[in-house]
């Protein structure tokens, strides 16, 4: 009798676990379901997590430090972006997601650093001198040239693209489910970019912030590293977020594609078609107000367009008719032409009017 109930009860546990797993790996509305029931009902444990609040000081020495140095720092400081975000702290203590503004000045790249970003003092004299045009609403999209997606990769993007234009879902849940994501995509398989990498790269920052940076795709010290733009490009990209007035750790950025390319090399129209759900499922979760995508694959693996990022730099475009994009030159494309940093601030400033935020003064 006992015996027969132990083992109705051992039925009724592996089809409430079949259940709860099948609901984690689809979500009601396409996404990850909500993990908490999952590991609640599982008795997952956090083992191996890393310590819940953010190590503030982790980003700094990437900022100060000499690159080589940065590196090794980050490697070994920072746990992986996606660990970090599936245990996230609780909201309350994930305000602090952004250091208080007296620590974040602590943290800001010193003032020579910060000149190497800024524009010349006469073009800034001349920008406060000069009337600010109104605010333009975003143009609408231009039709899109984008590679139809493989059967097997598409039908998350249109679960994605229809929670876009729904309510945000609570903080810990978009942290939650942004977390499961991050950890499908550690397993992803779903085109030969898989072979190379050393680790995925999902993302860094701030999963709940107003503004995404958008890049092309992983280098060799993202690969390495597991976080995206932490290499040459990375330092000036974050010097480019220190000139518009936020900590590197306030925004949020993430790339195209999750694994990096070999040799870099650009991603295949059906590597970044194969990638997209996941991009889609971010944006949709994080529903920022601008993203900033950075190079012309950036634009291409949003909005589908092959135009040349000189053309299409400064210019409003929308994601998904709704989320506004401004697309600006790619730091990497900087640290070749330093001169375009003129238009890249101009685009940029763009991004903080939109904001209705001031350029801090840089001086
Ligand atoms: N370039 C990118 O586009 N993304 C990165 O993460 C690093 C360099």
């Amino acid at each position: 009798m006992i015996e027969a109930l132990r083992e109705e009860l051992a039925d009724l546990t592996a089809s409430v676990r079949a259940f709860l797993e099948w609901h984690a790996a689809t979500g009601a509305d396409g996404l990850p379901g909500h993990p908490s029931a999952l590991h609640g009902a599982l008795g997952a444990s956090s083992e191996g997590a890393p310590p819940a609040a953010r190590r503030a000081d982790r980003s700094f020495a990437g900022l100060d430090a000499p690159p080589a140095a940065a590196s090794r720092e980050a490697g070994r400081a920072a746990p992986h972006v996606d660990q970090r975000a599936a245990f996230a702290p609780p909201p309350e203590q994930r305000a602090a997601f952004a250091p208080p503004p007296e620590q974040r000045a602590a943290f800001a790249p010193p003032p020579e650093q910060r000149a190497a970003f800024a524009p010349p003092p006469e073009q800034r004299m001349a920008e406060a001198q000069a009337p600010r045009p109104p605010v333009e609403a975003p143009r609408p999209p231009e039709p899109s040239t984008r590679p139809a997606m493989s059967a097997a990769s598409a039908p998350r993007a249109e679960p994605a693209a229809r929670a876009i234009a729904s309510q945000p879902e609570p903080p810990e849940e978009r942290v939650a489910r942004l977390s499961l994501i991050a950890e499908e995509v550690r397993t992803c398989q779903k085109c030969p970019l898989h072979e190379g990498r050393t680790h995925t790269v999902f993302s860094r920052g701030n999963p709940l912030s107003e503004v995404v940076f958008v890049g092309e795709g992983p280098g060799a010290e993202e690969d390495l590293q597991g976080a995206p733009f932490v290499g040459p490009a990375g330092q000036l990209l974050d010097k480019m977020i220190a000139a518009m007035g936020y900590h590197r750790d306030d925004v949020y950025i993430c790339n195209i594609v999750k694994c990096r390319p070999p040799k870099n090399r650009k991603p295949e129209p059906a590597e970044m078609a194969a990638c997209s759900p996941y991009l889609a499922s971010q944006l949709a979760l994080i529903k920022p107000k601008v993203i900033v995508a950075l190079g012309a694959t950036a634009v291409q693996g949003l909005i589908g367009t092959t135009e040349g990022i000189t053309k299409l730099r400064g210019t409003w475009k929308l994601y998904k008719g709704s989320i506004p994009i401004m697309p600006t030159f790619h730091p990497a494309y900087l640290l070749r032409q330093p001169n375009a940093k003129r238009e890249v601030w101009s685009d940029l400033k763009e991004v903080m009017r939109h904001l209705g935020k001031s350029a801090p003064d840089r001086g």
